[in-house]
């Protein structure tokens, strides 16, 4: 008679082993994350939607830490006014829908500038969208640029971290990427997958010392969410929340930035409720037209 319990103990152990939960002896272990600093050098950050919001403070708040600061967005005159007064900030326009235009970038600034010790992608496009109004080119616009805009600059930034011995490659997701919210299928749908995605990049990178990390934050006030017309609980200043990712970035290595936590743990305590209370609640978000 066959036993189950030894063969469920063998899946079992070759599950954890497939993981990496166990190591078998042919493993090597896990090499340790390094942040590379340059000793007296100043270090150099490249933000991509540096020309407003977030990006814009996240930028200031690096140079008047004394990095090198690279910014990136459509509009040249956003940026220019980003980089007005700061001379450790240098705009290189750039549209993140075009892949050639990427690739130069990063030869550009690393030609310019050295290297590139950080990079952030905040680019992004948004609109609130319900069912009845899924348009293929506006739902393709905020994908293509949400998240095509980090599969296009993925390839060439590994590359050049790969040259320069490794390098950090941070992504800006959102809260809203923890669960599907009503009216905002496009823009959570991206901002979910990438925290997908960075999950996967930060396994596949880590052994060519590339730390990736994932930034969610809550409601900040900024030209993308000038647009919404609902409540928007425990919104912060962008100052704030660039406090929060620049201290996050540069006094640890910890693959999640998420803030504030109010909204983290509201956000993360909804996505573990069973399905029935899941939908009772996000039934709520919707206008009130809608929802009966
Ligand atoms: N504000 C919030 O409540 C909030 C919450 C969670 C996450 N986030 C995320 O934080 C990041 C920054 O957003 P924000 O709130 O600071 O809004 P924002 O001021 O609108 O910043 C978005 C930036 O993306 C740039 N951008 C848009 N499309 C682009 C493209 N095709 N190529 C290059 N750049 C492009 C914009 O510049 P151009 O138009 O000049 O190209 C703009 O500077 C975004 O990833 C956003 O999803 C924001």
């Amino acid at each position: 008679m066959v036993s189950v319990a030894p063969l469920a103990g063998d899946h079992f152990r070759a599950a954890l082993l497939s993981i990496g939960l166990l190591t078998g002896d042919d493993r090597k272990p896990a090499p340790c994350v390094r942040v590379c600093k340059r000793g007296d050098m100043a270090q150099v950050a490249w933000v991509i939607g540096g020309g407003s919001g977030i990006g814009a403070a996240v930028a200031q708040r690096l140079a008047d830490a004394g990095w090198q600061v690279a910014i990136s967005g459509r509009r040249a005159e956003k940026l220019d006014q980003v980089a007005a007064g700061r001379p450790a900030i240098h705009p290189y326009p750039l549209d993140v829908t075009d892949g050639a235009a990427i690739a130069a970038t990063i030869a550009q600034i690393a030609s310019d500038l050295g290297r590139l010790d950080l990079t952030i992608f905040g680019a992004a496009a948004w609109q609130p969208m319900e069912v009845a109004d899924y348009d293929f080119g506006r739902f393709s616009t905020i994908v293509d640029t949400n998240l095509m805009g980090v599969v296009r600059l993925a390839t060439p930034l590994v590359a050049q971290l790969e040259r320069q011995g490794g390098g950090q490659f941070a992504v800006i997701s959102s809260v809203a990427g923890y669960l599907g919210l009503p009216r905002s299928a496009a823009y959570s749908a991206c901002k979910a997958a990438l925290i997908n995605l960075c999950e996967t990049m930060r396994t596949e990178l880590l052994p060519k010392n590339i730390i990736v990390r994932m930034i969610a934050p809550g409601f900040v006030k900024s030209e993308l969410t000038d647009k919404n017309d609902f409540p928007m609980p425990f919104l912060m200043e962008a100052d704030e929340a660039a406090r929060h990712i620049v201290d996050g970035l540069t006094r640890s290595t910890r693959f999640e930035i998420a803030f504030p936590w109010q909204m983290v743990w509201l956000m993360k305590t909804l996505r573990f409720l069973p399905y029935p209370l899941f939908f009772a609640v996000t039934r709520r978000m919707l206008p009130k037209e809608s929802s009966r």
